[in-house]
């Protein structure tokens, strides 16, 4: 060996020496560098102009507080196009007061930008709270310009100490009142899908709750990078915050679209789990975040899905019985929230094609030797 090629640092030395540093994204940015790291650069990126997305608004006023009549079956109505369309929506009029909203955007900023965060810097899969740039830094082709605070807040949350003291108050206060309303949005889903209105969360959909608190630094070359690369969400559904600084896009009809935000009003998407239980009816939404010169852009993604723990990891999902029929036979095999998970970060990790390949298609059913395989007896849940 040469000692030129002895002494050029390995791919992966880079991003370990990025990685020590434990200060993320945010640290790379204040240091002061002009140019980003070979491994932040996304190549083949398209800078390709994207219209403004007005997406469906859904009320919920009169729905929150358990309230029925026309206002109700409005947004059921409001909620079954969007999801069988895009399956993205906003909500208004959801409860959760604007100042809530405010200081949950203000308290993640705090954290990101304290110098404790250090602390909490960790890629120990066992924690509930912890802080990282980049969960898949040392697997992807190209790491995201974003940080992470991660909570995991449902069913079994952390002591307060266990939170960061720059924002423990209101991720407390903002967690709670999320998962409320998402409860609230699973009642309108399964009465979108023509259920009963606890099916889904009966199926423990709104059982687990994970905070994914993001912070997206200014980016000295935003053309080259991308704050969160294509990916669908592995969840139910997720609830979405973001500050007023914008770019977020959907892919819509293979068109990347922005999705502005609006001020008070929380974005809903429907994840991969829940197109897997709806049997297709309702749809997962493809969505990315562009880097920007100008920042920090700051949001809150609430992901519902069912915890890792032992009764819970163990489930079965797959396409509600109510839902498949002769005419309409399941169209995806069973598999735990786990099982999915483990699908989903193979794309990642071994695969790198979580954009270009929904990890949905391997669960997907292609014709009636795997319809039958799936109808086995012993594979149903006890
Ligand atoms: C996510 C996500 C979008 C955003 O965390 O899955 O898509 O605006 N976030 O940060
Ligand atoms: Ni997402």
């Amino acid at each position: 060996m040469s000692a030129a090629s002895a002494a050029a640092p390995r791919r992966d030395d880079d991003r370990k020496l990025f990685d020590d540093t434990k200060l993320g994204v945010k640290g790379l940015y204040d240091s002061g560098v002009s140019k980003i790291p070979p491994f932040f650069v996304h190549a083949g990126k398209s800078t390709a102009d994207a219209a403004d997305l007005a997406i469906p608004t859904v009320d919920l006023g009169g729905v929150a507080g358990g309230g029925g009549g026309d206002l109700r079956r409005r947004a059921v109505e409001g909620v079954r196009i969007a999801c069988e369309g895009r399956g993205l929506f906003q909500v208004v009029n959801h409860g959760i007061p604007e100042g809530v909203l405010e200081e949950m955007i203000g308290g993640v900023r705090r954290f990101h930008e304290s110098e404790s965060r250090r602390d909490w810097y960790s890629r120990d899969k066992g924690r509930k709270v912890m802080y990282y740039s980049n969960s898949t830094l040392f697997n992807v082709a190209a790491a995201d310009w974003r940080d992470t605070l991660v909570c995991e807040m449902a069913p079994s949350p952390p002591e307060p100490q266990e939170l960061p003291e720059s924002c423990r108050d209101i991720v407390i206060e903002f967690s709670e009142q999320v998962h409320n309303l998402g409860l609230t949005l699973l009642e309108l889903l399964s009465e979108a899908l023509g259920l009963k209105p606890s099916h889904l969360k009966d199926m423990h959909c709104g059982e687990g709750l994970v905070l994914l608190c993001q912070y997206y630094p200014p980016c000295p070359e935003p053309e080259r990078a991308m704050g969160c690369n294509t990916h669908n969400d592995g969840t139910f559904l997720t609830i979405l915050l973001q500050d007023h600084m914008g770019g977020l896009q959907f892919l819509l009809d293979d068109q990347w679209v922005n999705v502005l935000p609006q001020k008070g009003a929380l974005l809903v998407n429907i994840g991969d789990l829940m197109q897997l239980i709806s049997n297709d009816k309702f749809k997962s939404a493809s969505h990315r975040v562009l880097a920007k010169a100008v920042g920090p852009r700051v949001s809150i993604a609430s992901f519902f899905r069912t915890s890792f723990g032992i009764e819970q990891a163990s489930k079965l999902y797959g396409p509600i019985e109510e839902l498949v029929s002769e005419e309409n036979p399941p169209l995806y095999r069973e598999t735990t929230v786990p099982g999915y998970l483990a699908s989903y970060y193979a794309k990642v990790w071994e695969e790198n094609r979580l954009d270009t390949d929904s990890p949905l298609a391997s669960f997907r059913l292609r014709n009636d030797e795997d319809r039958q395989m799936q109808a086995v007896p012993g594979q149903e849940e006890p």
